[in-house]
């Protein structure tokens, strides 16, 4: 049985139909990668699967429980975590505390603030500075440090790439080997095509709320990820 599974959902904001029959599955120890365009819908799922969405219809399901009509509090309770797109820090709190108010759940785990510090050294060092005054990479280090502190299943991470320097976005996909041999699987929301392969063991498409293509990307051609990425090609 996956631990994630989405069937057929359908997410709408107001009369606009957003995201339509989707379907997909993380398997236990997986990372999975969603790509596509700006606007194809990848953070409209993400919001859905943790309950931030409500306005849907479809199955989803987490290590077995009906997740779909729950609150968003609860879900996150299952042990499903998401690094928000654009990280959503708390720019006037201290690098530690924001840490800790992911640490503030009920969920035990491997993951404490001792943790967090080995897997990003830098960041004990930087443990009681403003967050806001931090770089870029540095804050989405906080972002995924204050998401493993809550203990997820399931870490959901959107964007965390955009606008960071190569070296960063290797060093911070680096981690994520760690972070995936702690327990947690791993979805991805990834621009960058390249990077979105060479991470994940699965890969979905959107395209205008739809997937336009799956598979294991080490058996999909570029040509054809391109061509669902951006619609390109009439299939038969
Ligand atoms: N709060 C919202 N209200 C209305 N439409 C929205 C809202 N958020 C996103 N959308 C629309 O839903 C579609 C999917 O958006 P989104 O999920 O943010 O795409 P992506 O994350 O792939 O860039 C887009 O057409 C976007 O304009
Ligand atoms: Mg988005």
């Amino acid at each position: 049985m996956p631990l994630l599974s989405v069937e057929n959902l359908d997410v709408f904001y107001g009369d606009f139909h957003a995201v339509h029959g989707v379907t997909l599955s993380v398997e236990e120890g997986q990372t999975v990668a969603i790509i596509g365009s700006n606007g194809a819908g990848k953070s409209t799922l993400l919001q859905a699967i943790t309950g931030l969405n409500t306005d849907k219809r479809g199955n989803v399901r987490f290590a077995g429980t009906h997740i779909a009509r729950m609150r968003a509090d609860l879900i996150a309770r299952q042990g499903i975590t998401m690094v928000p797109e654009g990280r959503r820090l708390f720019g006037s709190l201290t690098v530690e505390d924001n840490l800790l108010v992911g640490g503030s759940t009920d969920r035990n785990g491997p993951w404490t603030l001792k943790a967090v510090y080995d897997l990003f050294p830098r960041l004990g060092e930087l443990h009681r500075m403003q967050a806001s005054t931090l770089s870029g990479g540095q804050q989405q280090m906080v972002a995924i440090g204050r998401a493993l502190m809550t203990n997820p299943r399931l870490l959901l991470c959107d964007e965390i790439s955009l606008g960071l320097a190569p070296k960063i976005i290797g060093d911070i996909y680096r981690c994520f080997d760690v972070i995936r041999e702690s327990g947690v699987s791993i979805v991805i929301i990834e621009q960058n095509v390249a990077q979105a392969c060479h991470a994940s063991q699965h890969i979905y498409c959107l395209l205008e709320g739809r997937v336009s293509l799956e598979g294991d990307p080490r058996t999909l051609s570029m040509k054809d990820i391109t061509a669902a990425y951006f619609g390109t090609e009439h299939r038969p």
